[in-house]
Parts: structure tokens; C-alpha cells; sequence
């Protein structure tokens, strides 16, 4: 009985053992690009063995950079990411589809064919004065920046819904490499998540070298004989249903933290992706995480979407990671009706610390599991 499974679940917390405890742990593919938010990969195995039949399909259609789907994939389940963020799709898609080293030579062949043919505009070097925490410009080698700059423009010529697994491979390598704290990155001294104010010398990055890097980094273990390729979609969650006939199996998911924002630590790679300032004023109060804070009943929209693209004997799963403002659990658990009926939830022990009003110790990492099926059952 799902009941009881959940309650064992909760009880063994698998991730929690070794080796799946380890911070390390799962595919490089998982470490494509950093992602605020980005959920445990080994959570995401857990759910996927235990409450996805084998062979089955999962969707996750606010997938960020597709730790479920890619998870599912690599236990042989079709799955389905969706994200509105350009970016995060864009990482989504590329780790869906099982690029080779050699769909990888070929592109980066291509790219640097094309970025031969580019010329820089008086506004491609305007576009460098944007920035949040300093500008684009502040952060590169002058000949650096001009080959991000020239990269940009190839990016902006295609959206990225029509954008082939190879080409996201390729971007998403290079969206990764763009800030950070190491050797590998493009950026003068930064941080790997959020592009915070640059520091130390301006030192010229060779850009392809440094993609060719990070995509040996990303390819070298080969993917299980039982991955199943899936799809990576760019868009609204609500929009999911006119993109895919499927009905799945299982939907698992983990919605935006309460309180916090997926556009402003990623300015720099939505800036890439083409975001302008008024994309960060406007088109972000249509993400779930803006929506959520001024009114919690837009998750409607989400349970009445999800329960069109669920087989009727299907299993929602929702993560809420610890860390928000606010517990959403109770407020989710009653959105969740008619369309869905609550069956169990899952909490880990940092969780039921708090619960039992022993006090949280602060950032420590917890996890809610909320177990829904569909109401007609
Ligand atoms: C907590 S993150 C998901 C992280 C994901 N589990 C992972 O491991 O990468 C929540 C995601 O919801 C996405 N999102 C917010 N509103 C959305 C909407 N209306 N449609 C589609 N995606 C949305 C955000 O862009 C963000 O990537």
C-alpha cells in the first residue's frame, strides 16, 4: 500500500546512506552547470526507484536544470523537464538526451566556424555595461568578452525551444564556465552560483579551450546502458499539456523555496540568454516564486495542470526543501483538492526536529516529501 511505503521511506531515508549521503554523489552531468536550488541528485534517485514503476515516465514541469528527469533517464524511465527560465532550460535539455563526445566535437567545430563570421556591433559592447552586482564587462579580459559577447549573438539567434540537444550541450557548458571562483572560469575571481563583484587581475580565458574542458569534465562516465533519452521544454508550466500528448506515470517536483528568487542570482547567465532589465522587472513576476509570495493559491494552476498530464493511477510527488520563509506544506496540501487527494508526506529528521519545536539549527538542510494521487481513484 502507498501508505506504507511512504512511511518506510521516511523511516530509511535512503539518500541518507552511504554512498548516496556523499556530496558527490551521481553523474558529472549533474554538475553541468550550478543551479540555485538545484535538488540532491540522490533524492531524486530515491523517489524515481521506489514510487516510478520500472520503465515508467516522470514529468517535472518546473524542472529547473533537470536533476529528476535526468535522474529518471538514467534509471530508464522517459522523461519530461519543463522550465520558463531560458537558462535552466537550456541545462535541462542538454543533459536529456545523451550527448556524445563526438555530437560534442561536431558542434564546437561548427561554433567556432560560425563565431568566424561575427562581427561586434556598437550595442553587443552596450549590452556588456548591464549587470547586477557589477557590469558584464567588469568581469572579462577585454578579448575574453569579446569572444562572450560574439557567442551571445549565436545564442540569441535561435529560441531556445528550437535549440538541438548538442547546441544546449555546448551553451550550458559554456553558461557554467562563465563566473566562478576557479581556474576553470571566464570571470576574474567570482562565485560559481551567483556572479558576485569581481575581483584580482584581468586574465585572458581562450573560451573554446575552456568549454572543451568542462564538456570532457561532463562526459567522462559513460552514461548506463538503461538510460532512456528524454525531452527538455522551455516554457510555462501551464503550457506543458499543449506540448506533449503523454500521460505519466509519476510527476515529482520541487517548487521555488518561499521567499526566494531564481532570476537574480542568475542575472549574468540570463543576461546570455538574452534578459534585459526589464525582463527581471516584469517577465519575473510571471515565475511561481514571485507569483507564490503575493498569493499562494496560484499552486492551483499547478495541481489543475498537473492532474491533465497524470495517468489516472499516477503519483504526484512535491519536494519542499527547508530553507524558505515560509512551510508550505499545509497550505499545498489543501490547494491540492479536488484534483488530487493527500495521501502521506515524508519528512526528514531535521524536519521533525523543528515539528516537535526543538529549535532549528539555522541552515541545516531538511526535506518535505508530499505524496499526492489523483481524487477520482
Ligand atoms: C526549486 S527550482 C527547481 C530545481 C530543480 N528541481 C533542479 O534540481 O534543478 C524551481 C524552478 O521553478 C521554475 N519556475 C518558476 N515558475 C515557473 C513557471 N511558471 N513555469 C515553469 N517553470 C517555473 C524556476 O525557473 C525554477 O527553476
Amino acid at each position: 500500500m502507498l501508505e506504507n511505503k511512504i512511511k518506510n521511506f521516511e523511516k530509511s531515508l535512503p539518500y541518507k546512506e552511504a554512498p548516496y549521503s556523499k556530496k558527490t554523489w551521481g553523474h558529472p552531468l549533474h554538475s553541468l552547470c550550478s543551479y540555485q536550488g538545484k535538488l540532491k541528485p540522490s533524492i531524486a534517485h530515491w523517489l524515481i526507484k521506489e514510487f516510478v514503476p520500472e520503465g515508467g515516465s516522470v514529468l517535472d514541469p518546473i524542472g529547473g536544470v533537470g536533476t529528476i528527469p535526468f535522474e529518471a533517464a538514467m534509471l530508464g524511465r522517459k522523461a519530461i523537464s519543463n522550465d520558463k527560465s531560458p537558462f535552466a532550460a537550456t541545462i535541462a535539455k542538454a543533459k536529456l538526451d545523451g550527448v556524445s563526445q563526438g555530437d560534442f566535437n561536431n558542434i564546437i567545430e561548427r561554433y567556432r566556424d560560425t563565431i568566424s563570421k561575427i562581427s561586434l556591433e556598437k550595442q553587443d559592447y552596450l549590452d556588456a555595461e548591464f549587470g547586477l552586482n557589477a557590469k558584464v564587462k567588469d568581469y572579462f579580459h577585454p578579448d575574453t568578452l569579446e569572444t562572450i559577447l560574439k557567442l551571445r549573438k549565436i545564442f540569441l539567434t535561435s529560441p531556445v525551444g528550437d535549440k538541438s540537444s548538442e547546441e544546449c550541450f555546448f551553451w550550458a557548458c559554456l553558461l557554467h564556465i562563465l563566473h566562478g571562483n576557479r581556474p576553470y572560469a571566464l570571470s576574474r575571481n567570482s562565485h560559481p552560483i551567483t556572479p558576485f563583484a569581481p575581483t584580482g587581475d584581468f586574465i585572458y580565458k581562450d573560451v573554446f579551450e575552456k568549454i572543451e574542458e568542462k564538456a570532457s569534465r561532463a562526459l567522462s562516465i559513460d552514461l548506463p546502458s538503461e538510460f532512456t533519452k528524454g525531452e527538455g521544454f522551455w516554457g510555462d508550466f501551464r503550457d506543458v499539456v499543449n506540448k506533449t500528448e503523454a500521460k505519466f506515470d509519476a510527476i515529482i517536483t520541487s517548487p521555488p523555496f518561499y521567499g526566494m528568487r531564481f532570476d537574480r542570482p542568475n542575472w549574468m547567465r540570463l543576461w546570455f540568454c538574452g534578459w534585459k532589465e526589464d525582463n527581471f522587472h516584469n517577465e519575473s513576476l510571471e515565475f511561481l516564486e514571485r507569483q507564490q509570495v503575493k498569493d499562494i493559491s496560484v499552486y492551483k494552476d499547478f495541481f489543475s495542470m498537473s492532474a491533465k498530464v497524470l495517468k489516472s493511477d499516477g503519483l504526484l510527488i512535491v519536494h519542499l526543501g527547508k530553507g524558505g520563509r515560509r512551510d508550505m506544506s499545509e497550505e499545498l496540501k489543501l490547494l491540492a483538492s479536488p484534483e488530487f487527494r493527500f495521501v502521506g508526506e515524508a519528512l526528514d529528521c531535521v524536519k521533525k526536529v523543528a515539528k516537535h519545536g526543538i529549535k532549528d539549527k539555522g541552515m541545516t538542510t531538511a526535506h518535505n516529501l508530499l505524496f499526492f494521487t489523483k481524487s477520482k481513484n
